[in-house]
């Protein structure tokens, strides 16, 4: 399932990012591909080891901890180093699925990758081509987001990037393992919450009901994270 996460960043924080990001140093996107995805990347990247990326990178986490949507829908447990991206002359990332299994660099932390996201920064106006297309279940969405949107996907689907025939396409990616591994669990955790918040503006959160379901929610999250 795909979940757009809206206004991860407000527009005047995307132009500030964007700003910095002007400054920064673009490296080969090859560097970081795997076997596979190596053949079909042409993209440039911040240098993940500079002090920018590392500094945008921590915005990137502090507002997406307190996106209560992507909280409900992620269930994060650990989350890769945010990588921002650029496509611009041509540039393109052709079909291919995201490694399984990442080692954060410099560390021997692993993450599995449960799912993947990709945080606009570009609007749709300032570059031609650049979709996003994933494929679902039954269809291949094609995705260009508003600067500051985010889509969540499952980071076993098959997704491409279609060749940016004008302008520049900035974005940043992010692969994290969740607390719960399963999708149709994800999912169902999500339903429930998003429930549980409607009723709560309808009732408060001291109706005998919303608490029961409130309780319900923690004892699933009890059975099935992982922490
Ligand atoms: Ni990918």
């Amino acid at each position: 399932m795909l979940i757009t996460i809206p206004s991860v960043f407000s527009k005047t924080e995307v132009s500030k990012i964007n700003q910095h990001l002007a400054k920064g140093e673009w490296i080969d996107g090859q560097q970081t591909a795997g076997e596979q995805a190596r053949s079909v990347k042409q993209n440039q990247q911040l240098a993940d080891d500079s002090q920018l990326a590392q500094q945008l990178g921590d915005i990137v986490l502090d507002a997406l901890a307190r996106h209560p949507l992507f909280i409900s829908a992620a269930l994060p447990l650990k989350i890769f180093p945010p990588m921002f991206n650029r496509y611009q002359g041509g540039e393109t990332y052709g079909k291919h699925v995201d490694n399984a299994v990442r080692f954060v660099p410099g560390t021997t932390t692993r993450i599995r990758s449960d799912l993947s996201a990709t945080l606009f920064l570009s609007e749709p106006e300032e570059y031609e081509g650049g979709e996003l297309h994933i494929q679902d279940q039954f269809a291949t969405q094609k995705l260009r987001l508003s600067a500051g949107d985010m889509v969540l996907y499952p980071s076993g689907s098959l997704h491409e990037v279609t060749p940016v025939a004008s302008g520049s396409r900035v974005s940043v990616v992010l692969w994290m393992q969740s607390m719960v591994r399963d999708p149709q669990q994800r999912n169902m955790l999500l339903d429930l919450d998003q429930s549980i918040q409607s009723l709560t503006r309808q009732h408060g959160n001291t109706d005998d009901n919303v608490m029961k379901l409130t309780a319900l929610y923690q004892n699933l999250i009890r059975q099935w994270a992982d922490t």
